[in-house]
C-alpha cells in the first residue's frame, strides 16, 4: 500500500514538472548522454504462452508504443521462451550478440538469468526487468504492485466466504512458479489477509504456472481433504484456476467453492459471469506495457529526466538495492465490475465475453 502512495506522488510530479515548463516537449535533459535517434531496436523477452496476456497484450502494446515514440522507425525484436529458462538464456544471448539497444526482460527464472543480465551490462546494453524482478545488474524495473495483487486475492476470497468464515474453513492454496519472484509476493500478500482467519489445509508451488500441474495438485488436495470439506481455493492466476475447476468437476463437485484468479483472461471473465470462478485480478496491461516502452526509448535516447520521472519508486532485488522502478495499481475483478474494468479499458467487448453460451448469464448481471 505504501508503494502505491509513492506511485501516485510520482505521476503527480511528472505532471507538475511538465506544467512548470521544466520538461521540454520530448523530455530531453541538458545532461543527456550522446544518444540514438529513432532507429532503435528494443529486445523483448517474454516468459511463456500458456497465459494469453503475453502474445495478446504485452507484445502488441509495447510494439505500437515503440513505433509511436520513434515515428515508426524503432522496432521490437520479440522472443517468447515457452516457460523454458535455458531457452530464454539463449534468446537473451542472441540479443546481446545482435547488439540490441536495450532489453526488456520478463524472466522465466529470475535468479538463473542473472549471468545473462551481467553479460548484457558488460556489452553496454541496458536491461529493464519487465513484470518479474530479474536478478543481476538491471537498470530499472516495471511491474504491478505484486504484493497488492495477493492482498486483493486474499481479501476477496474472505469476502466470498462471508461473515461466518473462521478457522474451521479449509482453503487450498495453488501458488505460482517458484522461479517467479512475483509468485512469492502474491503468496505473501494473500497470506497476510488469510492467516488467522481460515485454515490453509494444503499449499503448492506450481511448476511453470502450468494449468495441468495445478489440476494435478488440486486432485491430490481433494483426495486428502475430501471434496466436501474445501471452503475455497486460492489459485494464483486464471490459467491455474481453470485447472483447479477441472479437478473439482472431475471429482464430482457440483457446487463449486469460491476460487480466485489473476490476469482477467477472457475464459476466466466468462467463468466469473457464469459463477464458476469468483474473482480475477485486473491488471491494466496498457499501463504497464506503455510505461515499459517509454522507459526503454527514453533510456536509449538519453532522455534522463523523462526516464527518472517514469521510475520514481525504488525496490530491492536479492542482488541490487534501490532499483529505479514503477509499480502499477491493480484491482479485484468480480461480477460487479466487469463493465468498469476490462470493458471500459477496451480489453474485451461485451460481444467477446457474452458469447452464445454466456448470453443468459450476461443478461442476469446486466451485461449487454
Ligand atoms: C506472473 C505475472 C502474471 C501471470 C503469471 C503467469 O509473473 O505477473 O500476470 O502472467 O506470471 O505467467
Amino acid at each position: 500500500m505504501r508503494r502505491i502512495a509513492i506511485s501516485v506522488a510520482a505521476s503527480t510530479m511528472t505532471l507538475s514538472l511538465a506544467g512548470c515548463g521544466m520538461l521540454n516537449a520530448t523530455g530531453d535533459s541538458a545532461s543527456a548522454s550522446p544518444s540514438k535517434g529513432n532507429d532503435v531496436t528494443v529486445g523483448l523477452l517474454l516468459p511463456e504462452k500458456a497465459n494469453t496476456r503475453y502474445d495478446k497484450f504485452d507484445y502488441p502494446i509495447i510494439k505500437s508504443q515503440v513505433a509511436e515514440l520513434t515515428k515508426n522507425q524503432g522496432k521490437v525484436d520479440y522472443k517468447n521462451a515457452n516457460a523454458d529458462a535455458s531457452q530464454q538464456a539463449s534468446q537473451m544471448q542472441e540479443m546481446i550478440d545482435e547488439k540490441a539497444d536495450i532489453i526488456l526482460l520478463d524472466a522465466v527464472d529470475s535468479h538463473g538469468i542473472a549471468d545473462e543480465v551481467k553479460k548484457a551490462k558488460d556489452a553496454g546494453i541496458p536491461v529493464i526487468a519487465y513484470d518479474r524482478l530479474a536478478e543481476g545488474p538491471i537498470d530499472a524495473y516495471i511491474s504491478f504492485d505484486n504484493e497488492l495483487v495477493g492482498e486483493v486475492q486474499g481479501r476477496t476470497l474472505l469476502e466470498a466466504l462471508g461473515s461466518g468464515a473462521d478457522t474451521s474453513d479449509k482453503i487450498v492454496m495453488v501458488n505460482g512458479s517458484p522461479t517467479d519472484p512475483n509468485a512469492k509476493q502474491f503468496k505473501e500478500g494473500a497470506l497476510s489477509e488469510l492467516n488467522g482467519k481460515v485454515t490453509i489445509a494444503k499449499q503448492y508451488d506450481t511448476k511453470d504456472w502450468k494449468p495441468e500441474n495445478a489440476q494435478a495438485e488440486m486432485a491430490q488436495a481433494i483426495a486428502e481433504i475430501g471434496k466436501g470439506n474445501i471452503a475455497g481455493v486460492y489459485a494464483a492466476n486464471d490459467g491455474m484456476a481453470g485447472g483447479v475447476i477441472k479437478a473439482l468437476k472431475a471429482a464430482g463437485v457440483t457446487s463449486l467453492p469460491p476460487i480466485t484468479g489473476q490476469d482477467a483472461e477472457l475464459d476466466a471473465v466468462q467463468r466469473i459471469v457464469s459463477g464458476e470462478q469468483y474473482m480475477s485480478v485486473y491488471k491494466s496491461y496498457p499501463d504497464e506495457a506503455q510505461a515499459a516502452a517509454q522507459m526503454a526509448v527514453a533510456k536509449i535516447q538519453g532522455k534522463d529526466i523523462a526516464f527518472d520521472a517514469l521510475t520514481q519508486d525504488k525496490v530491492d532485488s536479492p542482488t541490487q538495492k534501490d532499483i529505479p522502478s514503477k509499480l502499477v495499481q491493480v484491482s479485484a475483478l468480480t461480477k460487479k465490475n466487469i463493465e468498469g474494468t476490462v470493458i471500459a479499458d477496451g480489453i474485451y467487448t461485451v460481444d467477446d465475453i457474452c458469447a452464445p453460451k454466456y448470453k443468459a448469464a450476461c443478461s442476469a448481471i446486466g451485461l449487454k
